[in-house]
């Protein structure tokens, strides 16, 4: 019954801009009114499970409940990801940075290597950033490696820590990768866990991106993929000028496959489509 009220509840206009307002200045996150019947149907959840009966009384909950801001902020963020997505990035860095990169290190007998993935989701990105650079430097040895792995939400964080996936999920990786990095997990069906190997060169940690960054750098690269098409161009702008200041010199900026940094000030080299370098 109270499904089928639900399922007709009605989001004012007045009510998508306070939810959209409220969005954009924790996380800036852009709705604009395309949005607004994603936002009333990924809600309607919320009251759903809550038992809540209209979005203005909804709202006033999730103001004065922050575990419920939370789920809020939770419900209406796109969290797609994949292992190796956008594999042109990984082969470049495999083909062209690495080895640029290692040479340079040893040369200078220094051996730190940092990488950030920045809007991790549930961990397929940073679990490929640490993969690739193992493959590298060919097992950890004297590397201190460290790839830190941060995401405003909390609900995917907890499926990055597990590390759990399955099979279908871990297609891209090679069998040789599979065959080192991965083992059968202790679940019914077809799950693989991520070995130890891979999660000790990992921090997870939340971070909103708007806010403080507890971040030292300098940074070797940064993966921010496919998490900047949310934000306005103001908010991109200055998110990409504060990854240059992290970035060490010749370190990268990854961007995803739609957003390209046309119209923005900075001070990156293009390199190639979604590659930028700090000179
Ligand atoms: C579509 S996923 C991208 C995942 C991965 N980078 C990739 O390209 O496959 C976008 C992620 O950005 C996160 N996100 C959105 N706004 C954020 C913010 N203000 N601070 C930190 N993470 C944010 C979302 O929670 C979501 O997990």
């Amino acid at each position: 019954m109270l499904e089928s009220v639900l399922d007709d509840l009605v989001l004012s206009d007045a009510e998508f801009r306070k939810i959209s307002d409220l969005v954009y200045q924790h996380c800036g996150i852009n709705l604009h009114n395309g949005k607004k019947e994603l936002v009333r149907a990924r809600l309607a959840k919320r009251l759903r499970t809550l038992h809540i009966r209209c979005f203005e009384d909804y709202i006033d909950y999730a103001l004065q409940d922050p575990g419920e801001f939370t789920n809020l902020i939770d419900s209406l963020s796109t969290n797609l990801t994949s292992f190796f997505r956008e594999v042109q990035h990984f082969d470049y860095l495999k083909d062209v940075f690495y080895p640029k990169m290692l040479a340079k290190k040893k040369q200078q007998s220094h051996f730190r290597i940092r990488a950030w993935s920045a809007g991790c989701s549930s961990g397929e990105e940073p679990y490929s950033i640490a993969i690739s650079l193992l493959d590298a430097v060919g097992g950890l040895g004297r590397w201190d490696v460290k790839v830190l792995a941060t995401d405003i939400s909390t609900r995917v964080l907890q499926t990055a820590r597990l590390g759990i996936y399955e099979k279908d999920r871990i297609e891209p990786l090679t069998p040789a990768q599979k065959q080192r990095y991965l083992v059968r997990a202790k679940r019914e069906g077809q799950w693989y866990e991520v070995a130890g190997t891979i999660r000790e060169v990992i921090i997870f940690a939340q971070l909103n991106l708007m806010g403080e960054w507890p971040v030292r750098g300098p940074l070797d690269f940064i993966f921010c993929r496919n998490v900047m098409i949310y934000f306005d161009k103001p908010t991109q702008e200055r998110l990409v000028n504060r990854y240059f200041d992290l970035l060490d010199s010749g370190g990268l900026l990854f961007t995803g496959h739609s957003e390209s940094l046309t119209g923005i000030h900075h001070r990156f080299e293009y390199v190639r489509p979604t590659i930028y370098a700090k000179p």
